[in-house]
């Protein structure tokens, strides 16, 4: 089984994708690393996010190994992906990386913008995680203190907002619910009630066929 996860930054995709893993014994991808692990490639050589080849360069070089890098989860990492994930070329080049490894048994969830929609369109199950952006700048804040960084909150929402727009407004693979895609709005739920919300929405799925 693929279990498809898509939704804004700070949603709690990634988490709930992990704990989803976890629950029926799957593999986890969350694919915003891989985007996150390209901006950071081309940040470390001194490189400009706006520069195609050099995004492209990157993503052709990915290591799965430097995935669990700390350094990627930094905000403005985060924003330096949403700027190179915009550009198709690096899209393609990832895509391959991805339907490989949700395509392997016994079954996995993969995380991000447009799984639902373009990497896994056959999915089993697609849940579209909504969460109001104050609770997504609430969330993202605490995060980035108990790493020990500093955080403006109202900073951290202004970013949410603006990487929003440009993830649901860029040509190739834009954020966006797919047709069957099933929505989950974690405003009000923390995350052990998103996650059984996100199982009851996986057997509701299991049940109909
Ligand atoms: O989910 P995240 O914050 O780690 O994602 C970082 C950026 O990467 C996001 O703003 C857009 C991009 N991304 C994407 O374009 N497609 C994905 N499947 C995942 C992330």
């Amino acid at each position: 089984m693929i279990i498809a996860i898509d939704g804004p930054a700070a949603s709690g995709k990634g988490t709930l994708g992990k704990r989803l893993a976890q629950h029926y014994g799957y593999r986890h991808l969350d694919t915003g690393v891989i985007y996150r692990a390209v901006a950071y490639a081309v940040l470390e050589t001194g490189g400009d996010l706006h520069d195609e080849a050099l995004a492209i360069a990157a993503a052709r070089a990915i290591d799965p190994g430097t995935f669990g890098n700390p350094a990627l989860k930094s905000h403005e990492v985060g924003n330096a992906a949403s700027i190179v994930s915009a550009f198709p070329a690096v899209r393609e080049v990832l895509l391959n990386f991805q339907r490989q490894f949700a395509s392997e048994p016994p079954g996995a969830v993969l995380d991000g913008r447009d799984i639902g929609t373009v990497i896994c369109p056959d999915a089993d199950v697609k849940i579209f995680v909504v969460a109001d952006p104050k609770v997504r700048a609430q969330r993202r804040t605490l995060e980035a203190q108990s790493r020990g960084e500093q955080a403006d909150e109202a900073a951290i929402l202004a970013d949410i907002i603006s990487r929003d727009e440009r993830d649901r407004n860029r040509p190739v693979a834009p954020l966006r619910p797919a047709d069957d895609a099933h929505t989950l709005d974690n405003s009000n739920l923390g995350i052990d009630a998103s996650v059984e919300a996100a199982i009851a929405i996986v057997e509701a799925v299991r049940g109909k066929r």
